[in-house]
């Protein structure tokens, strides 16, 4: 896969990586750097960092790291050369002809057209003589002509074959059909047959505007009632939401969570466009953090039977931990957002709006939650409530909105506030404590590379390898300074196969005249490409003088004479090798 070396180069100079970073970060000055929260993850405190000096991004939050390519990559969901291309168009770059080829982005690109010849094909079976049952049973669900041609639905028809039999006809080969999920392989191994049968179709399409999955659903009460599209080279469940596309259009920044299909199809009939639904998964924190970038605020309309408010509770740490605010709605009678709206006839928009108008915050939410499982006519039962509700309110972050709670609290069960703060004081030291613990241990288990799942050599070869990865820090930093590592050190003497590969490729690059970091994200796995810029990032507060590449010279030569297996290190030996090191660079 290959793009012209300067044809990347030009296009990474163009697209400045925090310019492009800003428009879906809000980005601060720190230094030479830019800081801001992580859109990976979800996050109150920023630890995404973009670095000037290396055109590269990276979280001490999750550890996603690359440079622009592979933020675009991961942000917009494309893959490498989707990527290239969109940043290209974004300033105006020609593509170069012909000089790329690559199998998955084909692949992709199949699978979007075939889901797209799909979603037309369901669409014009709806409307035809066949599709009278799945006509007949939408328009029994209420929904306006206007709301299916909206929503783009369709019907799988009643038989075998009837929409591989289509894309084989327009061009589409099984393997694409199979990788789209739109067939399966028969059991007796030859050919393939459709996957959705018999259904109304509800696509789930991307923020381009591709169409990405589907759902359908039994027209009966047989089961599985929903059978939705698995994860495919386009798709993954656990980071789309139904209607997002949609949603995202209104300007609210407020979203409304909803659990199904029909909820979000219904709520937005009666004039609620922003709403979504997560696809029939508990909700998930990369769902989360999506919302956020559309939306400040959630009102989660999940169903008001049991496992609605399960969901419901599960779902509030989820979005406040993507630094959203939270209410909840509370619908009367056990119903679903879209019964709801439906039981009320000519009036479901009114009285729907006012229930949102009369959603409670997150936190009397779970207050509520909390108070409905304690007898307070016990003492005990006022205790647990009271310790229960203190560890809630811990949680909140403003102190402000401690000190509402705290005095609801104490009017509301004669306890003095002075008592609860000081419970509420405990909670939260206790919790900064467990924290600080916590981060340590972390910052251990990374140090010791334990958890490096690229890099699995660094644990029983430390030394060397925090040698050779300051070495190889160094030779992209410096790379005037080639010639004297050559004569210092060859890639031969080095323990660790991932720094050797580095080594031998930066080597290549600089002796060749190029950019050493232009070109990674072609040349490396995504994994392989954040693992290096943690190491830059990692070297980045050492000193890099001569005097320290000295120094990590010295240590490979030194390791690379030993015998080769010296055992892993104690933790206690890697923390003292780690503050020697320090202590040696300042
Ligand atoms: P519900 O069972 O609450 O369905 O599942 P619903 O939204 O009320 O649907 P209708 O009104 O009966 O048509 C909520 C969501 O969970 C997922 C779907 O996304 C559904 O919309 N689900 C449910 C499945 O994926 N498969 C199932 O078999 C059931
Ligand atoms: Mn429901």
């Amino acid at each position: 896969m290959a793009f012209p070396e300067g044809f990347i180069y030009e296009l990474k100079s163009r697209n400045d990586i925090t310019e492009v970073i800003s428009s879906y970060v809000a980005l601060k000055r720190r230094g030479r750097n830019m800081v801001g929260l992580c859109p990976f993850h979800g996050e109150k405190t920023p630890s995404f960092n973009i670095y000037t000096e290396t055109d590269s991004f990276y979280c001490f939050g999750c550890g996603a790291s690359g440079d622009v390519i592979s933020f675009i990559m991961k942000i917009e969901n494309l893959d490498y050369v989707d990527a290239v291309k969109y940043l290209a168009q974004r300033v105006g770059l020609d593509m170069p002809e012909d000089s790329y080829d690559n199998s998955l982005s084909n692949l992709r690109r199949r699978v979007f057209e075939a889901n797209r010849e799909a979603a037309r094909f369901f669409y014009r079976s709806l409307m035809s003589p066949e599709g009278k049952g799945g006509r007949d049973y939408l328009r029994g669900r209420m929904l306006t002509d206007a709301t299916i041609r909206h929503f783009g639905l369709g019907y799988a028809p009643d038989k075998w074959t009837a929409l591989c039999d289509h894309l084989k006809a327009k061009g589409f080969k099984e393997n694409e059909i199979i990788s789209a999920n739109l067939g399966v392989k028969r059991h007796s191994g030859n050919g393939i047959i459709d996957r959705f049968r018999d259904r109304v179709m509800f696509p789930i399409i991307d923020l381009r505007g591709n169409v990405i999955a589907f759902g359908g659903r039994i027209m009966s009460d047989a089961k599985p009632k929903y059978l939705n599209s698995s994860d495919t080279p386009v798709f993954k469940k656990s980071e789309n939401l139904f209607s997002l596309n949609n949603a995202k259009n209104t300007g609210s920044r407020v979203l409304l969570l909803c659990e199904g299909y029909m909820d979000v199809i219904s709520v937005s009939q009666a004039g609620f466009q922003n709403a979504v639904a997560s696809l029939g998964t508990a909700l998930t924190s990369e769902q989360a953090v999506l919302m956020k970038r559309y939306a400040d605020e959630i009102i989660i309309c999940y169903d008001a039977d049991e496992a609605g408010q399960k969901a419901t509770a599960r779902a509030i740490p989820i979005l406040r931990a993507a630094g959203l605010t939270v209410r909840v709605l509370s619908i009367p009678n056990g119903k679903d957002p879209d019964e709801f709206i439906k039981s009320k006839g000519a009036d479901g928009p009114a009285a729907f709006a006012a229930i949102i108008e009369a959603s409670g915050n997150d936190v009397d939410y779970r207050l509520q939650k909390i108070k409905a499982n304690h007898n307070l006519a016990t003492p005990e039962g006022k205790v647990d409530y009271l310790e229960a509700a203190a560890k809630l309110i811990a949680d909140i972050e403003s102190p402000i909105e401690r000190d509402v709670y705290v005095s609801g609290l104490s009017r509301e069960t004669g306890v003095d506030k002075q008592a609860l703060l000081t419970q509420i004081d405990r909670i939260i030291k206790k919790k900064s404590r467990d924290n600080r613990r916590k981060e340590a241990r972390q910052l251990q288990t990374q140090l010791s590379g334990r958890d490096d799942k690229i890099d699995t050599e660094r644990r029983t070869k430390l030394k060397s390898t925090s040698a050779e990865e300051a070495l190889v820090a160094y030779l992209i930093k410096n790379p005037d300074s080639l010639r004297y590592i050559q004569s210092q050190v060859n890639a031969e003497q080095f323990q660790n196969s991932l720094m050797k590969r580095y080594f031998v490729y930066f080597s290549d690059r600089i002796s060749g005249g190029l950019e050493p970091l232009n070109n990674l994200t072609a040349d490396f796995s995504s994994d392989e490409q954040s693992k290096l810029y943690r190491i830059l990032h990692r070297n980045e507060g050492i000193a890099m003088t001569p005097q320290s590449l000295r120094e990590f010279i010295g240590v490979i030569q030194g390791e690379s004479q030993k015998p080769s297996d010296k055992g892993a290190m104690t933790t206690e030996q890697i923390n003292t090798y780690f503050d020697r090191i320090r202590r040696n660079k300042q």
